[in-house]
């Protein structure tokens, strides 16, 4: 029976972002929730206009429930596949294990399923809660190995600040305009998640490399260089990045398939609470290991 026959005095709610005072009642439930702030989206144009939330409103207009899709292109294997993204889960404490979270997320996936996405996509540390809704696990893994030999031309780089609108509107640019990083498994499209991580991670640096035309996301650790992301409209070379960041590590990590990058690396498995999983035949072309760039992290 859906929560909304259930007699709740809760009030349904779709596609509500274009209520300000619903988006705030989300951010708040997400703040209360993860401790996560997703209010900041404001400085940067707002939340994923493909968005689809899915929620329950209380009689004062508190958000106690939300679940929503948004669109996600992803290339695998060489093909664009039309993805959703699932993200946004919670519900409050005190209504709790009364079916409100199975409610919002048959209609989620409904919803996703009558639009003809292909594939379905979310990152979550309860993974048998979406088995019985057709999610499987995909185990990702990182690419580690030796940098590849010096680049003949170095190129040159300069950092970029997401504080700067300047900067932000490059990032955007490229975002936008980026080919995905990896043909065996990659997002094709996806710009907000990418600059709220930006935030989010206060480590990870952004570059623009100047010849490529391209933006690198990237984090050095010790004697460890770590590609978490390049968006342009080619994809640069490994040498080349490692040289016009001015990098000479010892050891590379990559965090999404390498196929790209002139380079190889050693397939290992990344080790987290929280796994990927995906639904939809377009998931079982993935034989090959993986991993969802932590820039596209949801
Ligand atoms: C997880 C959460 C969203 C569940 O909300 P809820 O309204 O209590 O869930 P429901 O009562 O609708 O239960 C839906 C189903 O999920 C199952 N379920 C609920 N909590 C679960 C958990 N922690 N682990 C596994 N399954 C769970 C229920 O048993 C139920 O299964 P059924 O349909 O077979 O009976 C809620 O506890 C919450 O907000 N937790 C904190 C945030 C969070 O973890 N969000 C999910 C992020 S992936």
């Amino acid at each position: 029976m859906a929560a909304s026959e259930l007699n709740t005095g809760l009030t349904f709610r779709q596609d509500y972002f274009a209520d300000p005072a619903a988006w705030v009642g989300l951010v708040a439930l997400l703040e209360d929730t993860f401790g996560i702030d997703v209010g900041i989206q404001d400085c940067f144009g707002g939340p994923d206009p493909t968005s689809m939330p899915f929620a329950y409103f209380d009689e004062n207009g508190v958000c106690v429930a939300n679940f929503s899709a948004f669109s996600m292109p992803v290339m695998i294997d060489g093909r664009l596949v039309k993805a959703a993204g699932f993200q946004s889960g919670a519900v409050r404490p005190q209504w709790r294990g009364r079916g409100l979270y199975r409610d919002l997320m048959n209609r989620a996936f409904g919803w996703c399923d009558a639009q003809g996405f292909e594939l379905g996509l979310l990152l979550t540390d309860k993974p048998s809660m979406y088995e019985p809704y057709g999610f499987k696990v995909l185990p990702q893994h990182r690419f580690i190995g030796v940098p590849p030999a010096e680049a003949k031309s170095a190129g040159r780089s300069r950092a970029l600040s997401i504080e700067s609108a300047d900067d932000a509107a490059l990032i955007r640019q490229m975002l936008h305009e980026r080919m995905p990083v990896s043909s065996v498994f990659a997002v094709a499209a996806q710009v907000e998640m990418f600059l709220l991580n930006s935030v989010f991670d206060t480590d990870v640096c952004l570059s623009y490399l100047e010849e490529h035309e391209a933006i690198v996301a990237w984090k050095a650790e010790g004697t460890s260089f770590h590609l978490l992301d390049a968006a342009g409209k080619a994809m640069p070379p490994l040498s080349a990045i490692l040289s016009a960041l001015a990098q000479n590590p010892d050891s590379v990590e990559v965090c999404f398939s390498p196929d790209k990058l002139g380079w190889q690396g050693t397939a290992e498995p990344f080790v987290s609470d929280i796994s990927l999983m995906v639904r939809g035949n377009s998931a079982e072309r993935l034989s090959a290991p993986v991993m969802l760039s932590p820039m596209a992290e949801f």
